[in-house]
């Protein structure tokens, strides 16, 4: 499976964004991650395309939890997306980089006071509340800075999608948003109609991530639509705004078959537009967040194969020198993955190996995968669909520092976020005077 910008180059080794990836892992060092910044525009203009064409009040915010660093939001904000931004790191990351605050959506289950503070006195476009909790103390935040606070409400529609129960969020029994179902939505913003400093432009929900059929996506519309119908027709109030949140799932494996970008906004603004019809409603403004769909086929891991244990009857280890620290997906939700041998990338992969990473855990990362059969120590291995929720879910476990971000394109590569050092690590310890060793 070749991605984007991906092909096999006349030495045999992995290209991608017209960089050799083994040179790129002796450059730059491994374990990296790799983005192929072309894949990722056009991503970004699939999307805004296949909406223009069918909806043309509609807006593609990305999901900045999938991946974001400043150059990130530099080319976000090039190809005329907006950013849902779900923590203080997040909003703070993106006004770092220059990215127009009224573009900018705010989400969280748990906003902080300091953190609306934040959102409000950057003049961000939405926030997106999460619970009636919420929507008191921004009401009152909000109040005592003199300002009118424009919010979406979170709901929840109560559907079950299909996908890994840990990236289910639509359904009923979740941490996150307002029950539709036993009419705590509509009372919430019945609530919220009633505060000054707060002005109701809408709903948002988010069903699930990882989505490889439209169901859910359609169902929660409906649900969505069915509450936009009640609220007018109970409150005499009328939504401007909906916000579908993202989902739709990529390719980790050939056997994946994610609908494309076009056939899902053909469903998602058909389901739209009858459901409407039924009600007899007006167009809301559409918005949605994708996250994965626009970054995870454009990413690559590097690494540099270690030792390869076979044995025999059992099963060949090969250790990598990167692991869950840098990918916690497989332990997460078994998430599975395609690797390629970087430098025998024109070989066939028939030996069946089984990868792990090197820290003091069983951290399979990938389990019987197929590789090409010379596989040796120092060794490159790629692993395809890195793009999201790994950069941004990686953690320091054993003191493993984070890995580069380069973005290549046209035989260029450019490092977007600095490999951390150790040194980054030991610098915020702290020794207390009483502890010192003399
Ligand atoms: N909007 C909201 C409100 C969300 O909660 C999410 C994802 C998105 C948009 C973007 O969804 P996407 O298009 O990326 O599916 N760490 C997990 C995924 C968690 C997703 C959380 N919310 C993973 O690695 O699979």
């Amino acid at each position: 499976m070749l991605l984007g910008t991906q092909r096999i180059n006349a030495q045999g080794h992995l290209e991608v964004g017209g960089c050799d990836t083994v040179a790129l892992a002796r450059r730059f060092g491994t374990p990296l991650y790799v983005m192929d910044e072309a894949l990722l525009r056009a991503n970004c203009r699939a999307y805004r395309r296949a909406f223009a064409e069918r909806y043309s009040d509609n807006e593609v915010l990305y999901a900045g939890k999938a991946f974001l660093c400043t150059a990130m939001c530099a080319l976000l904000h090039q190809e005329g997306i907006g950013l849902d931004v779900a923590s203080a790191g997040e909003l703070r990351t993106a006004l770092a980089a220059g990215f127009p605050p009224e573009r900018v959506f705010v989400h969280g289950n748990f906003k902080s006071r300091p953190e609306l503070e934040a959102a409000l006195a950057a003049r961000v476009r939405r926030i997106i509340v999460d619970s009636e909790y919420e929507l008191e103390e921004l009401a009152a935040v909000a109040r005592e800075g003199g300002r009118v606070a424009d919010i979406l409400l979170r709901v929840t529609p109560g559907i079950d999608p299909h996908t890994h129960r840990l990236i289910r969020t639509g359904q009923e029994d979740t941490k996150f948003g307002i029950a539709i179902q036993c009419g705590q939505a509509a009372r919430v913003i019945a609530r919220a109609l009633e505060m000054p400093s707060v002005r109701v432009r809408g709903i948002h929900f988010h069903v699930g991530s990882q989505l490889l059929d439209l169901e859910a996506h359609q169902a929660a519309i409906r649900i969505g639509v069915d509450l936009l119908a009640r609220l007018r027709a109970d409150l005499g109030f009328e939504a401007s705004e909906l916000n579908i949140g993202g989902g739709l799932g990529i390719r980790y494996l050939p056997s994946h078959e994610p609908p494309s970008i076009s056939s899902y906004a053909d469903r998602v603004v058909g389901t739209l537009d009858a459901a409407l019809a039924r009600h007899g409603l007006p167009r809301p403004r559409l918005l949605q967040e994708p996250g994965r769909s626009i970054v995870g086929e454009a990413g690559l891991t590097l690494y540099t194969v270690g030792p390869v244990k076979e044995i025999p009857g059992v099963r060949t280890h090969v250790a990598v020198d990167g692991g869950l620290s840098d990918n916690p997906r497989p332990a997460l939700y078994e998430a599975r993955y395609e690797v390629i041998i970087a430098n025998k990338a024109a070989h066939p992969a028939d030996r069946v190996v089984t990868v792990s990473g090197k820290h003091c855990e069983t951290d399979t990362l990938f389990a019987d995968v197929s590789v090409a059969a010379g596989i040796a120590p120092g060794d490159v291995l790629a692993v395809q669909s890195t793009g999201a929720y790994n950069y941004s879910m990686a953690s320091n476990y054993n003191r493993f520092a984070h890995p580069a971000v380069v973005l290549v394109n046209d035989g260029q590569a450019d490092v977007i976020v600095e490999r951390q050092t150790v040194d980054d690590l030991v610098r915020q310890d702290v020794v207390p005077d009483r502890l010192r060793i003399q």
